[in-house]
């Protein structure tokens, strides 16, 4: 598998294990779970997985608050479950990639309960600790991500620390030498067991200003529709030039064990400054998430323009990123309609770039309603309206009792309307969504095209047109972003070609010539 450039013609999906399959019968997915529906994702076609935290943790963020970044939650396993999942997953041409929490701990990691302890404890400094200002508020007038002040005080020391998301998720202080090496050494275990690579969380917040700067307030900001803390311009505490530099080290610890690990990190930034994650000369992160198609308007000409810009501000030697949609976003088919989620897939996975595809995307599923009162996502109470349970909940497999993802109560309801949409009923079914993921994937493959060379074409309206060219191409893909029929008035691939694959499967294999009529909501991809 030594294959330096697997991760930019792959698929990166991206498995959320709590819901992805129960195998001992408590209601949450486990690594056993995982492994045992390994040969989905074979079938399926994609070429890695990327799992979220499958740590010890509190579980106050369901495991995106670490209390040991070198083994396994019982929840989910053990350390020996997950060497497992790693070999089998190898022995099938599957890579591995786990998700490092850098930017926080748990507050019932060691590390910060030593540090809480006392203002003399030798870890003390391996958290942000700060005395309040003289009129006894807060260091900085920074904020956290659902908007109150970012310091959080102590009373048993008498001074606040530093946390941008829960209470429970104290920073770890990154200037200091010794929580550098320590977590970089974390990285280390797991690549020497075999893992192929990170997804880096929350990489933006990394290290904050040392001068504690005040932020100035955000003249463009719209209350009621944005998130309450981008009422500031975080400009000294987020996306600060060490935490590029530290990038840039993390890049080298995984380099130590081969070309072929790769790096994926969360930024959430404007394009023209994610795209610094790249790092100079490509030394930084290989594949900094590109999070437009998870908010864009859904409208042809913009998504177009935003195409060209972003490949146009790629760095040299950059390759692009496609993200529709994870653990953090409503679901691409709640957003967009179910029709219009048939014509999105076939965009992700046919943009220039290393798509990633979130669990469940691949069956169309949808947000799960749940009412507030049963909301188990902390984010539920602290930012009413944006919990994240509903993108969350249990993937169904067959339409049986548990949905074939537990013989116990699952932790998150399946919902009525992807219980309908599981893999069993989909998977014989070449009109389904699942079908048409799996055919995009296989072409995908036979077509190293559609992973080469990449054309914009000249098209109005609700149409996003481009050729994707190189060996065995050119490949035409047209997709209608609109719910009525459409015209592409360009050339379809010299010498013409055939529909290889549609969103609406009763196409399939029909003859394009000099021009293409689109129905609504369809999208085809001719060569
Ligand atoms: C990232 C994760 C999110 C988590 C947060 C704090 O944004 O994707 O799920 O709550 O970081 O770790």
């Amino acid at each position: 598998m030594a294959d330096a450039t697997w991760w930019q013609r792959g698929v990166i999906y991206q498995i959320y294990p709590r819901s992805f399959m129960d195998a001992d019968g408590d209601g949450v997915g486990d690594l056993p779970g995982i492994l045992a529906r390994l040969d989905h994702l074979t079938w399926l076609g994609v070429d890695a997985v990327w799992l979220s935290p499958v740590h010890p943790s509190p579980m106050d963020d369901f495991g995106y608050d670490v209390s040991d970044y070198t083994d396994v939650d019982p929840v989910f396993g053990t350390l020996a479950d997950l060497d497992a999942l790693v070999a089998a997953a190898h022995r099938r041409g599957l890579r591995v990639l786990l998700d490092w929490v850098p930017n926080h701990t748990s507050d019932r990691h060691p590390w910060f309960q030593a540090s809480r302890a006392s203002r003399d404890d030798p870890r003390r400094d391996w958290y942000i600790w700060r005395d309040p200002r003289p009129d006894s508020g807060p260091p900085s007038n920074w904020l956290r991500y659902i908007g109150d002040s970012a310091w959080c005080w102590d009373e048993r020391t008498g001074q606040f620390y530093y946390r941008v998301f829960l209470d429970s998720q104290p920073d770890l202080n990154w200037r200091n030498p010794q929580v550098q090496e320590a977590m970089f050494d974390t990285l280390r275990f797991w690549l020497a067991r075999g893992v192929d690579g990170f997804r880096i969380d929350a990489l933006i917040v990394l290290v904050e200003d040392d001068r504690l700067r005040d932020n100035p307030p955000n003249p463009g900001y719209r209350p009621g529709q944005d998130l309450p803390y981008l009422r500031e311009l975080s400009i000294w505490n987020v996306d600060r030039p060490e935490t590029r530099e530290l990038a840039a080290r993390m890049r080298k610890v995984v380099d130590e064990f081969g070309d072929d690990r790769v790096l994926l990190a969360e930024l959430g930034l404007p394009l023209e400054t994610a795209v610094a994650y790249y790092g100079p000369d490509g030394s930084g992160i290989q594949v900094p998430f590109n999070f437009e198609l998870l908010t864009a308007a859904w409208e042809a000409r913009g998504i177009a323009a935003y195409v060209d810009r972003y490949l146009a501000a790629l760095p040299a030697g950059a390759w692009p990123n496609w993200v529709l949609g994870n653990h953090d976003t409503p679901r691409v088919a709640s957003r967009l309609g179910p029709a219009q989620a048939r014509v999105a897939a076939m965009l992700l996975l046919t943009l220039p770039g290393t798509p990633i595809l979130y669990q469940g995307e691949e069956l169309g599923l949808v947000d799960v309603p749940i009412p507030a009162e049963q909301a188990l996502d902390p984010l539920a109470r602290l930012l009413p309206g944006r919990g994240r349970d509903p993108e969350r909940t249990p993937m169904p497999w067959d339409a049986g009792p548990g949905a074939g993802f537990t013989t116990g109560r699952p932790w998150l309801p399946v919902g009525e309307d992807n219980l309908a949409r599981n893999v069993a009923a989909q998977r014989d079914d070449p009109a389904s969504m699942l079908g048409l993921h799996r055919r995009l994937l296989g072409l995908r493959r036979a077509a190293p095209a559609l992973t080469g060379g990449y054309e914009p074409l000249e098209a109005d309206g609700d149409v996003l047109a481009y050729l994707r060219t190189g060996p065995g191409g050119p490949y035409l893909v047209a997709l209608n972003l609109g719910p009525g029929p459409a015209h592409l008035a360009v050339p379809t691939p010299p010498g013409g070609g055939r529909v290889l694959v549609s969103t609406r499967p009763d196409r399939d294999g029909e003859e394009v010539g000099a021009s293409l009529e689109l129905r609504g909501d369809e999208g085809v991809v001719v060569g």
